[in-house]
């Protein structure tokens, strides 16, 4: 008996930002309060940012990741305890551990047990989930899959340092890919190179009760954004290959929402500068939850339609980056 091949299909999508909306104008009054200087003008110019969304202080990763999964789940109609497995992509966690996913389980009332765990590669975290999630459904390990990608980089942002902390906000999105018959993920490809670590990071730990080292976000903004440009085109290419498809088959690019001059310098190589959903405008740069916010608005709003074929692609902290490209 030949066997059909088993494909991972995205079959929800779902999202969260939390209730505090900050604009370029007001982050810049809070800031001037501090003799911070920064305008909207500059903003928008170097980054196409216009507003980002801050957690409350009691809010956590994991309250934000519960909400976008539930959606999720709503739109796949499945209840929480079909869930095989939770991921979630996040760098910035509620605790050094347990992992966000498994307080994630807990907090949608999961009680059958599932694997939970979570997974670093900063910006790029959710493309890493995503391919990570694939491998487990084509094996035959799981059928549903929780795919979550959850950030509260307000809480990592140094507000002193107007280079960085006018960039981040904070939000979660979430996926349920089952498997499936029907075609799915195409391809990923995934990459990492350590030796660009001191680029992107946040350079501290917990040692003896105290934090030893900088709590705070550190980039170096230029190397970041030649490195971004050149390795987004490369993986991009690299997943087109993989699935045998030229870059004209993508219906949609949905590009880490980093930064609109590098989202909008990588999609000019694709020629894909019309099919690019852009949500940096009005999320800011939220990280490894910035693909699936991205992703659920386009589907919520019906740009994204069923047979599309769809193109992720992060890059990030570590140095990361990686690409998945998928049918709808
Ligand atoms: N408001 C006003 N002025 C500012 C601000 C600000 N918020 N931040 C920096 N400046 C000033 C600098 O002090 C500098 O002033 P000077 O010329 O008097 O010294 C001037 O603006 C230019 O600073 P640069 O750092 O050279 O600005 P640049 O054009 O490189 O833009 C930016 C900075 C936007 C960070 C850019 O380097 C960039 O886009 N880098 C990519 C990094 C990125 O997007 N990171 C996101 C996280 S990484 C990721 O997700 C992959």
């Amino acid at each position: 008996m030949t066997q059909s091949a088993i494909y991972s299909r995205v079959v929800g999508t779902g999202s969260y930002l939390p209730a505090r909306r900050v604009t370029n104008q007001q982050l810049a009054d809070e800031l001037a309060t501090r003799g911070i200087e920064t305008s909207d003008e500059w903003i928008v110019e170097r980054t196409g940012i216009k507003a980002r969304h801050f957690a409350a202080p009691d809010q956590t990763t994991s309250d934000m990741a519960v909400e976008a999964a539930k959606r999720a789940l709503e739109m796949a109609n499945l209840s929480a305890d079909q869930i095989d497995l939770i991921m979630v992509a996040t760098s910035t966690p509620d605790f050094v551990f347990p992992s966000t996913a498994c307080l994630v389980q807990s907090k949608l009332g999961v009680t059958n047990g599932c694997a939970a765990f979570d997974i670093q590669a900063v910006c790029s975290g959710f493309a890493y989930a995503m391919a990570t999630a694939d491998n487990f459904i084509r094996s035959g390990a799981y059928r549903n899959v929780l795919v979550i990608g959850a950030e509260t980089f307000s809480r990592i942002l140094d507000f002193n340092d107007r280079t960085t902390c006018v960039l981040f906000g904070d939000g979660a999105g979430a996926v349920v890919l089952q498997a499936s018959s029907e075609t799915g993920i195409l391809s990923s490809a995934l990459h990492a190179d350590g030796s660009y670590s001191n680029i992107l990071c946040v350079p501290g730990n917990v040692n003896a009760g105290a934090v030893q080292g900088e709590a705070f976000l550190y980039m170096d903004g230029q190397a970041v954004f030649k490195l971004a440009v050149k390795v987004l085109e490369k993986v991009a290419h690299e997943a087109l290959e993989k699935a045998g498809l030229e870059a004209s088959a993508i219906d949609w690019l949905i590009p880490h929402q980093a930064n609109l001059r590098i989202m909008t310098s990588t999609a000019r190589k694709l020629d894909a500068v019309e099919k690019m959903v852009v949500t940096v405008d009005q999320h800011g740069n939220t990280s490894a939850a910035s693909i699936p916010l991205a992703l659920d608005v386009a589907v919520r709003d019906g740009r994204i339609q069923k047979g599309q074929t769809v193109m992720i692609e992060g890059v990030g902290g570590g140095f990361t980056w990686g690409a998945v490209l998928f049918r709808m």
